[in-house]
């Protein structure tokens, strides 16, 4: 079944919306006029807590902002995204990444064909790899346990998993990873550079077999493997993830060493899949289980729960509110744990992928703003990097604050200092400091009046910025895959309320075939390609 295709401008609660907007939201006032404020607006769920209460909204805004998903018909596009509906219609594909960590009553099916035994067997071959792999069952060409690990992907290939290997750095068992994806051959060579052929095990990694960055630099490590062994023992030492098995097999890799991936997981989505292979291996096969549990668990909340308990709907709703009505054209992830250093790049291909679109479902250009852009750096550091321009630029952005209440080593000094930076920022950003404090500050300080004068204006600070706070128990297995899993079901919400396709990626595509054009143009001794004279110049400048 299709997802509904009605422009939301239409609606009777978008327009509610537009009028509300026009009104001021100041969030202290807020907080002073009703005590329960923090208890309305969160949510619990298990080990999570999200506290919404300091965004800019109100009873009135926030009921709206439901009815938008209701007359959305967000509930069918749920049923419809679980069951396995073609909701990518534009590729012809259901979206199922949820099918990969869903047990067995969930399961899911594609063209009347249950998906379950399937994707169980895929499971359990990685299970087994992995395993074989940490306990040395599983040897190099040289008869040596394995070392190191490197993925060789990019885009979703890449970004899922190394974001994930790195959250779980504590939980990793001895061999190191490392990943390859920019077609940049520094990267690859400054990578190879440390590794040992005899010890590296490769897992190439794509979807579609056929990307450009991905294939060079697995042609380029094969050759350096092949400066040591021989082309019998490629077979030890690398395997291939994909859905397009010829073509693997082509590259030389053995058929029992590839791991297939199915074309209705997008690829941005496939970390749950064999495009996972990196993180079972690296963090073990119990520890990437529980990864898809906590996914599984995600995935329930957000099928089961009433949309104003349901933690992805809500997120999704408070960025369309800030996104379409108050003008923000950024939102910014903080998490308080350095392991989530990879979360923002991670999500900006999630979400900016699946939603930079202007084209709605009806294949007509849309009238209003759709997906945001997403950036973000761990706390305490982005503090004194970008934190400035939150608390007193001119620009409205909105912010998840994610924090852990324990740590994973146990220092609990460092961890308290920590999350006092956490809850001071989000309550700083909120309060502001008035003209009245900063005079009382300055006068405490010893200043005279006319320097108090000079001074006030530039130590004001506006407040009324407004953040939502995650917090959850520990960074486990567990809890990342909840994580993951919310954010993805965010990014759909907000694609079926934007009356866009999510799942396809056609500009990107754009820029794929253009490179190969140009490449042609850069080898050959002319130039075949028509190009505009400033890449003409460029070009010619280059080849000079
Ligand atoms: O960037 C475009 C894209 O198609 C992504 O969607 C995908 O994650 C990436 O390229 C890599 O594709 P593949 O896994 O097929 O190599």
């Amino acid at each position: 079944m299709s997802l509904q295709s009605l422009p939301p401008v239409n609606f009777k609660s978008w327009k509610e919306l537009e009028s509300l907007s026009k009104h001021k939201f100041e969030l202290n006032a807020l907080f002073n006029a009703n005590p329960k404020r923090f208890q309305e607006f969160s949510i619990q769920n298990e080990d999570i807590l999200v506290d919404f209460s300091k965004n800019l909204i109100d009873e009135e805004v926030f009921s709206q902002l439901l009815k938008l998903a209701e007359e959305a018909d967000l509930k069918k596009s749920i049923k419809s995204y679980f069951e396995g509906d073609k909701i990518n219609e534009t590729e012809g594909r259901a979206v199922l990444h949820t099918a990969l960590r869903s047990s067995e009553n969930n399961s899911a099916t594609v063209d009347g064909k249950e998906v379950y035994t399937d994707v169980q067997s895929v499971l359990t071959k990685m299970k087994t790899f992995a395993d074989q792999v940490n306990s040395g069952e599983r040897k190099s060409y040289a008869g040596k346990k394995f070392t190191d690990v490197v993925n060789i992907g990019i885009g979703g290939s890449d970004l899922g998993p190394q974001m994930i290997v790195d959250a779980l750095a504590y939980y990793q068992e001895d061999i190191k990873p490392h990943f390859i994806s920019n077609v940049d051959g520094d990267h690859v060579l400054e990578t190879l550079k440390h590794l040992n052929p005899e010890t590296t095990l490769f897992l190439i990694v794509s979807k579609s077999f056929s990307t450009q960055e991905t294939l060079t630099n697995a042609n380029t490590v094969r050759d350096w493997f092949l400066k040591s062994a021989t082309q019998a023992d490629v077979k030890d030492n690398f395997v291939a993830v994909s859905t397009n098995i010829s073509a693997v097999e082509d590259f030389g890799i053995d058929t029992e060493n590839i791991f297939p991936m199915y074309d209705w997981v997008g690829g941005r989505f496939s970390l749950w899949s064999a495009a996972g292979l990196s993180i079972a291996v690296s963090v073990g096969s119990g520890n990437f289980q529980d990864l898809l549990d906590g996914a599984e668990d995600m995935d329930q909340h957000f099928k089961t729960s009433e949309f104003e308990h349901n933690i992805p709907v809500v997120l999704a709703l408070l960025g369309i509110w800030y996104n379409n009505f108050l003008g923000a054209e950024s939102e910014a992830i903080i998490p308080y744990t350095q392991y989530l250093q990879k979360l923002a790049p991670y999500l900006q291909q999630a979400s900016m992928e699946s939603n930079g679109k202007s084209v709605d479902r009806a294949g007509n250009k849309v009238n209003y703003q759709t997906g945001t852009i997403v950036w973000g750096e761990p706390g305490t550091n982005s503090q004194h990097a970008f934190f400035q321009l939150i608390h007193q630029g001119t620009k409205l952005i909105p912010s998840d604050f994610i924090g852990f209440k324990k740590s994973l080593h146990g220092n609990s000094k460092h961890h308290d200092i920590l999350m006092a930076n956490y809850f001071a920022q989000t309550e700083a950003l909120m309060k502001g400091k008035s003209e009245d404090e900063v005079h009382a500050e300055l006068e405490n300080q010893g200043l005279s009046p006319e320097e108090i004068q000079n001074l006030l204006p530039f130590k004001v600070f506006e407040g009324n910025k407004p953040t939502t706070s995650l917090l959850i128990d520990t960074l486990t297995p567990k809890s990342l895959g909840k994580l993951v899993s919310m954010y993805e079901h965010k990014i759909f919400v907000q694609g079926v309320i934007w009356n866009i396709f999510s799942y396809d990626q056609w500009g990107v595509e754009l820029g794929k075939q253009l490179a190969e054009n140009t490449l042609r143009d850069i080898q050959s001794d002319t130039i075949e390609n028509q190009h505009d004279s400033s890449t003409t110049e460029l070009l010619n400048y280059y080849k000079s």
